[in-house]
């Protein structure tokens, strides 16, 4: 099945407005392959009637079903380890001196998928820091998609998740068996919470974040927006806080209110104003 020119710009206008997410000419396989499983669920008979039955009803569950479809949710525990190191070697520290009046730490992971990314930085904590306990520790980890936030929540990994990136001592010390799945255990869930969060949409209140976790998202958008969000992350953010991009990301000509600043053995980026 090939598909029609209209029903892609149709796809593609719809979740570029719902998601900023930028489906560029030439992602037509892309959106076949997502969307053609469904228009099955669906009782549709292909991407034409999906599309048909979107104009006819824009919104409501088909619609939140197309568009979650369109995100691409990979990650792993410790991707690109070195912002894991930095909180080792020097944010946790710093922050364990700065913030020692209130004893409260906030960290933001967005754009979270499935949950490796928050918990990852959970396991950091716990394991290199047990003073935290008496601390009010919040990481605060969100994503467009339920579905993945379901999964993140209930904080279940198959044996092939954890055997990316996650060290054995971990498994062992964080993780509990249950069949064929591993559980993260409550000492990690107690830190985190999950909550479904558009970046082009209304954050609510959040807290001011010492650390934000903005990693392998901005891709997805088109200059305009990566710069609308990176300003109001970067108000999100306390003084001299820390952001973490993903590798191929950066604020250089995007927004030069952030200046990129040594963190371990990669860089994070701060508030220069
Ligand atoms: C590739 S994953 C990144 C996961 C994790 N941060 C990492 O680096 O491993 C990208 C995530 O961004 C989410 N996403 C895409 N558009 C979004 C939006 N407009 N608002 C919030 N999250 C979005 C997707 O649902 C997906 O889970």
């Amino acid at each position: 099945m090939t598909l029609q020119e209209s029903d892609f710009a149709f796809v593609r206008d719809f979740v570029l407005s719902r998601s900023a997410i930028v489906l560029e000419q030439g992602k037509e396989y892309l959106v076949e392959a997502r969307l053609a499983p469904v228009a099955r669920d669906a009782g549709l008979s292909g991407i034409p009637a999906l599309v048909e039955q979107l104009r006819r009803q824009p919104s409501g569950a088909l619609a939140t079903r197309v568009v979650e479809a369109m995100t691409t949710n990979e990650t792993s525990f410790f991707r690109d380890s070195h912002p894991f190191d930095a909180l080792k070697s020097t944010i946790i520290p710093t922050l364990l001196e700065r913030n020692r009046a209130d004893r409260t730490i906030n960290i933001w992971s967005a754009a979270c998928s499935t949950g490796q990314e928050p918990y990852t930085i959970a396991m950091t904590l716990r394991e290199n820091f047990p003073q935290l306990d008496s601390w009010k520790v919040r990481i605060v980890a969100t994503d467009l998609a339920e579905h993945v936030l379901d999964r993140a929540r209930a904080g279940r990994y198959r044996q092939l998740e954890v055997n990316r990136g996650l060290p054995a001592l971990y498994l062992t010390k964080y993780f509990t068996r249950h069949g064929l799945d591993w559980e993260v255990t409550p000492a990690l869930k107690q830190w985190t919470e999950f909550r479904q969060l558009n970046l082009i949409g209304d954050w609510g209140v959040m807290p001011r974040f010492d650390v934000v976790f903005l990693r392998n998202v901005l891709i997805y958008f088109d200059l305009d927006t990566k710069r609308k969000i990176l300003g109001k992350v970067r108000r999100t953010m306390s003084r001299d806080g820390w952001l973490f991009l993903g590798s191929a990301e950066t604020t250089l000509n995007i927004d030069e209110a952030f200046r990129r600043v040594h963190a371990d053995r990669g860089h994070a980026y701060q508030n220069a104003a």
